[in-house]
């Protein structure tokens, strides 16, 4: 085993290495052939949001092969080419691209027409010298391929929601959270017939609920508007949305009573409606919703009696949250029958009469605020002692605020 031996093949090894490295370096890539239209759009959009400094070419020569970019993944299509379908730009990963502090959206962007998914998180920051808006057209180039748009935590994005996003048909999620956008919502949001999750919360956004969305979106599973400025009541189309299982609307300026439609939710798991100035007759609207696990109404001005409601007929309710609602009326025995119920609020109500024993002996209660009524009994009629050994709560609940109850401790 000399020298000699090894040699030979050590060098065809290298030649067959040098091939290969100039095959892959010259031609594109044999294994992620690109149009170099494609290849520059990528950088150049990356560019837009990470700074010129960023040299993709460079850095990246094969981004759909052997060189991936960290948030940009690429599939191979029929014609024998490789296309960019998803784009996430923000610090995900510790090898994320990060934003320049002058982050922008290029217009490349739009050239990457394969475009599956955007997603854009805690990019633009918020300072005033660089305010970015979504770029209002365009979007018709991407509408045939894009599904997932999601704009995350972007201080720096403001201005409105364009209309064009409407024309994004293929669209199933549109996620713009924690933003800064502001102006009203979109009446072209109700022409995205697939979108399954529509999440706006937390932004600026004022005006009505728009109509066209309960009118058209039949698909839609989420919906969250909350903590914007949304006033006004609630259209009655609402209804429409059959197959919704969330719907949170809580922290904004609505109005008015909620529609009767709302009650054909019937698969709704979650309806967050709190902090709003929401009144009126509310028990018919909610009727139909039996598979509710979480019904959250508190800080309105519903009033109503509270032994109006067929609690009987919510048995899947875990968290219960009517406080400060204006009710009236005695607590129903009825809501001691909620099995799976944790979460039970009635506090700042105007309810009268006796707490009832049985709500001691729910298996599931761990949190119970009933303080700020004018209702009577003492904690020893709610067993509250006679489970434990020098216990003063029963098992299970851990929190229990009831000011007004006349305490009587065994
Ligand atoms: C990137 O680097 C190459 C050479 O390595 C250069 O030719 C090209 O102009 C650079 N591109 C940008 C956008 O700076
Ligand atoms: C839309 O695309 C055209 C070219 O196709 C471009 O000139 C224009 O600047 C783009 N507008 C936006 C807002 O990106
Ligand atoms: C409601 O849920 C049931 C059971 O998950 C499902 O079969 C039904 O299709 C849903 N209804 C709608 C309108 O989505
Ligand atoms: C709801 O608020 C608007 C102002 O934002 C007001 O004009 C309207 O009368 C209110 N409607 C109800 C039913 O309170
Ligand atoms: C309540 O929950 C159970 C178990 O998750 C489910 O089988 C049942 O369909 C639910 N009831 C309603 C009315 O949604
Ligand atoms: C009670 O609800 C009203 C809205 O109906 C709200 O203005 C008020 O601040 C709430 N009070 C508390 C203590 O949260
Ligand atoms: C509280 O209820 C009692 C009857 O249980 C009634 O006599 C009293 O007037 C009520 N107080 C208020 C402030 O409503």
């Amino acid at each position: 085993m000399s020298r000699r031996s090894i040699a030979p093949s050590a060098v065809l090894f290298l030649l067959f290495f040098l091939l290969c490295f100039q095959v892959l370096s010259q031609t594109d890539g044999s294994a992620a052939l690109m149009e170099e239209k494609e290849k520059q759009a990528l950088y150049s959009m990356i560019q837009g949001f990470v700074g010129t400094w960023w040299n993709g070419s460079q850095l990246y020569p094969d981004p759909c092969g052997w060189t991936p970019i960290q948030g940009v993944s690429c599939d191979l299509f029929a014609n024998g080419m490789w296309y960019v379908t998803v784009v996430s730009i923000g610090p995900i990963f510790d090898n994320s691209l990060e934003c320049a502090k002058d982050a922008e959206f290029s217009t490349h962007l739009f050239e990457l027409g394969h475009l599956r998914s955007l997603s854009i998180f805690n990019c633009f920051s918020a300072s005033d010298d660089n305010p970015v808006t979504i770029p209002a057209q365009n979007w018709s180039k991407l509408s045939s391929t894009l599904e997932n748009l999601e704009f995350r935590l972007n201080r720096g994005l403001s201005g409105e929601i364009p209309a064009g996003l409407g024309g994004l048909v293929n669209l199933q999620t549109l996620v713009l959270t924690d933003n800064s956008l502001g102006e009203g919502i979109p009446w072209e949001l109700g022409m995205l017939v697939h979108l399954k999750w529509l999440t706006l919360s937390g932004n600026q956004l004022s005006g009505q609920v728009p109509a066209s969305i309960g009118a058209n979106l039949a698909e839609l599973l989420i919906m969250d508007l909350s903590s914007n400025h949304l006033i006004g009541t609630l259209p009655s189309s609402l209804g429409g949305l059959s197959s919704l299982l969330k719907l949170d609307l809580s922290n904004n300026l609505l109005n008015g009573s909620l529609p009767r439609e709302l009650g054909n939710l019937k698969n709704l798991t979650l309806l967050d409606l709190r902090n709003n100035q929401l009144s009126g007759e509310f028990v018919r609207s909610l009727r139909g919703m039996a598979s509710l696990q979480v019904m959250a109404l508190s800080n309105n001005a519903f009033g109503g009696k509270i032994e109006d409601f067929d609690w009987k007929s919510f048995g899947n309710l875990t968290h219960l949250d009517l406080s400060n609602m204006s009710l009236v009326g005695e607590i129903p025995d009825s809501i001691t029958q909620l099995k799976n119920l944790r979460f039970l609020a009635l506090d700042n109500n105007q309810l009268s009469g006796f707490v009832p024993a049985r709500l001691a002996a729910m298996p599931c209660l761990s949190t119970l605020y009933i303080n700020g009524n004018n209702l009577s009994g003492s904690l020893d009629s709610l067993r509250l002692s006679t489970r434990g050994q020098g216990r003063d709560l029963p098992l299970g609940i851990t929190q229990i605020s009831a000011t007004n109850l006349v305490v009587k401790v065994q």
